[in-house]
């Protein structure tokens, strides 16, 4: 089961639009993926033409790249460059302390990457968003030939790791780099931020992972929309 909700579409827009402010001449610009990034990518495309910034994206998903090229956005690639004036990315869940849960649109190695190679990492959400504590299905990218030892390692871990298919049924859903995402639930998952840093660790040991969805101590503010204003979290 994916942790993918649907959130509010006006708490979206409203967050994307607060973020929109940081954007200046010159920056290159990390984009997440997802439906919140991509009230982000239209309104980044409207102030560099209005403003006439220039401004390089690096695109976390072909989701978002193909979006960005609709909108005119100046795109480079990963490795054009070492790091990043500011990521501005989505979430599925955040918690109290801005531990970000990511993964329901199965790109989450790549936003790993541009939020570890941004100066600053800024997160848009719709209010649906805030949790307690993370307690959904962790997303796993696997390596399609480790799937059943990654599997047993993470029921050993206490894990219940279920294959994510493909909306259609006709498949496992294949990642941008062309993986398998395992959702896999854990039992008792405290809020206690060492234990979510403990658990992260464990999952990053097994052989076979490549990246998992919990983003902890990485995001620098949250963006948080609802029906009426939006506010940051720092
Ligand atoms: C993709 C993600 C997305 O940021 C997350 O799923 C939020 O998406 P949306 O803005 O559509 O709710 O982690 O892997």
């Amino acid at each position: 089961m994916s942790i993918k909700k649907n959130g509010d579409e006006l708490g979206k827009k409203k967050a994307a639009k607060s973020a929109i402010s940081q954007i200046e001449d010159g920056m290159k610009v990390g984009l997440g993926t997802g439906s919140t990034v991509a009230e982000f990518v239209k309104l980044l495309s409207k102030e560099i033409k209005s403003r006439n910034l220039d401004i390089r994206a690096v695109c976390t998903s072909y989701q978002t790249k193909n979006l960005a090229i609709d909108n005119e956005i100046p795109i480079i690639s990963y490795n054009e460059t070492k790091s990043l004036d500011i990521g501005v990315d989505g979430a599925d869940l955040v918690d109290e302390n801005l531990n970000l849960l990511k993964g329901g649109g199965a790109a989450h190695l790549r936003e790993k990457i541009m939020a570890k190679m941004t100066k600053k990492y800024s997160i848009i959400v719709d209010e649906t968003k805030l949790c307690e504590k993370i307690n959904e299905p962790i997303p796993i990218e696997v390596i399609p030939s480790a799937k059943n030892l990654v599997e047993k390692n993470l029921e050993e871990l206490g894990g219940k790791p279920i294959l994510r298919e493909a909306e259609k049924k006709d498949g496992p859903v294949i990642t941008d780099n062309g993986n398998f995402v395992l959702d896999c639930s854990f039992e008792n998952l405290e809020k206690d931020k060492r234990d979510l840093e403990q658990l992260a660790k464990k999952i990053k040991e097994t052989t076979g992972i490549v990246e998992h969805g919990l983003f902890i101590d990485l995001a620098d503010e949250v963006h948080i929309g609802n029906k009426e204003k939006c506010y940051i979290k720092k």
